[in-house]
């Protein structure tokens, strides 16, 4: 749904009413473009499926942190899920609040804890017995309690990519199935910390909900334990993960996606807890995209490149997943096409972009890469002192940068020679 903002008129690609052709002429490229009308539609969904139920949603930070993406959505009250203290301190940039923010993430510092407890987040997601020794003693240092959730491992088999994949036992994450009522006692018995509620992360660009259904089973028996034992759970945070379209993929409507996860709470007898949801990518993937221009087309003996603007350092993804993003021309050709592999100018094989398109192509034409909204400009880097990106954002027909191009100059500013 949300990819239709990103369509030709005739025949060059626009994001909204904008053409993509005076947007990479006004802000060069790589550019990274998003439509504030599909992340709106995205959160929406979301919002309104949860409307009049004991739901609200967390925005992923990690997944595109951007003050302006952020404060679209804390516009519309969104909660978020933070990682780090940088990713707290863009929060309140944003607009958004603390206190509808919870703190996930397996190594906080001591002094994220204290900047966050201070802040007054509404939850951290706690991921071990040294990591609530750490919380209860940095609390109790600065006479707070600290409201904590277990991120319980449920051991369910997301169906999803091995790095994305995040439920199993075999992952880093999460307190083990198997230990988290004794980790709850824990908890419950130290003085600067209060229990209040109980989550899980099975993984990312998950596209059933049937592994969802089976955390949730898993967490409700715990919490029935957990509750058997005196501590009570207020919340279940049932993490992120649902997938988007990147090609063929077809997940659950996010709306249905909602309805039937909270709907298997009730039927479990649960309906009086509060129900959290942390997405990333299924709010902000589909609408982004990488706008980004053809540099030389080198015919090869095996393969035909295409060398593009864009590399690994801009979207990491291709090389870090063998993720498939979509790539189409922003003004199509009548040429007849060729299959390329798209390539960056960095100087590694495992800088492309897609492999085996088909495509019709000449020097100085731009090139669009969907679905880029998601773990795109957040995952960038310099790598070949390359300056990351611009990034804007389309609303309507108007158009607002929301993060300028990088000079060369700032990418060693914190830099400096020996002494002479
Ligand atoms: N909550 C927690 C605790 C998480 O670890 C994540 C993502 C999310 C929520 C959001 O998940 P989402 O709805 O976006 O799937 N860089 C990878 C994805 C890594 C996801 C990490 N955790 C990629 O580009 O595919």
């Amino acid at each position: 749904m949300t990819r239709s903002v990103f369509a030709h008129v005739d025949g060059v690609l626009h994001a909204e009413r904008v053409s993509a052709v005076s947007l990479a002429e006004r802000f060069g490229t790589p550019l990274y473009v998003y439509s504030r009308a599909a992340l709106t539609a995205a959160w929406q969904a979301y919002a309104g499926a949860c409307a009049g139920r004991r739901a609200s949603v967390h925005v992923a930070v990690k997944a595109n942190s951007n003050l302006a993406v952020l404060n679209v959505f804390a516009r519309m009250n969104a909660g978020f899920d933070i990682v780090s203290g940088g990713e707290l301190a863009r929060v309140l940039a944003a607009g958004g609040k603390a206190e509808n923010t919870v703190f996930s993430g397996i190594g906080k510092s001591a002094a994220e804890m204290r900047d966050a407890l201070v802040a007054g987040v509404k939850c951290f997601n706690v991921e071990s017995i040294p990591e609530l020794d750490r919380l209860n003693e940095v609390a109790g240092a600065i006479g707070k309690r600290a409201p904590v959730s277990l991120r319980v491992n449920p051991d369910v088999d997301a169906k999803t990519h091995p790095y994305i994949s995040t439920g199993l036992k075999s992952n880093k994450f999460g307190v083990a199935f198997d230990d988290a009522r004794a980790t709850y006692r824990a908890a419950a018995a130290m003085p600067h910390l209060e229990v209040v509620g109980i989550d899980c992360h099975i993984g990312s660009q998950i596209t059933e909900v049937s592994p969802y259904l089976d955390a949730v089973d898993r967490l409700l028996e715990l919490v029935e334990q957990i509750e058997a034992d005196g501590v009570k759970i207020r919340h279940i945070d049932v993490g992120g993960g649902l997938g988007i379209t990147y090609d063929d993929e077809t997940p659950p409507e996010i709306d249905v996606f909602v309805r039937t996860v909270l709907d298997r709470i009730d039927a479990r007898g649960h309906g009086h807890r509060d129900v959290y949801f942390e997405p990333g990518r299924s709010l902000v993937g589909n609408a982004g995209i990488l706008l980004t221009r053809v540099e030389f087309l080198k015919p090869g003996i095996e393969k035909n490149f295409l060398i593009v603007d864009a590399a690994m350092n801009d979207l990491a993804r291709p090389a870090m997943y063998n993720a498939y993003h979509s790539i189409e021309p922003v003004v199509a050709r009548s040429a007849p096409k060729q299959v390329y592999d798209v390539v960056g100018p960095v100087c590694e094989s495992g800088d492309w972009l897609g492999r085996e398109r088909e495509l019709a192509a000449e020097p100085g034409d731009l090139l669009a890469i969907r679905s880029a909204g998601a773990y795109g400009f957040v995952m960038s880097s310099n790598y070949n002192t390359r300056p990351r990106a611009a990034e804007v954002m389309v609303d309507g027909d108007t158009v607002h940068l929301i993060r300028a191009r990088e000079e060369v100059t700032q990418l060693f500013a914190g830099e400096s020679r020996l002494p002479d």
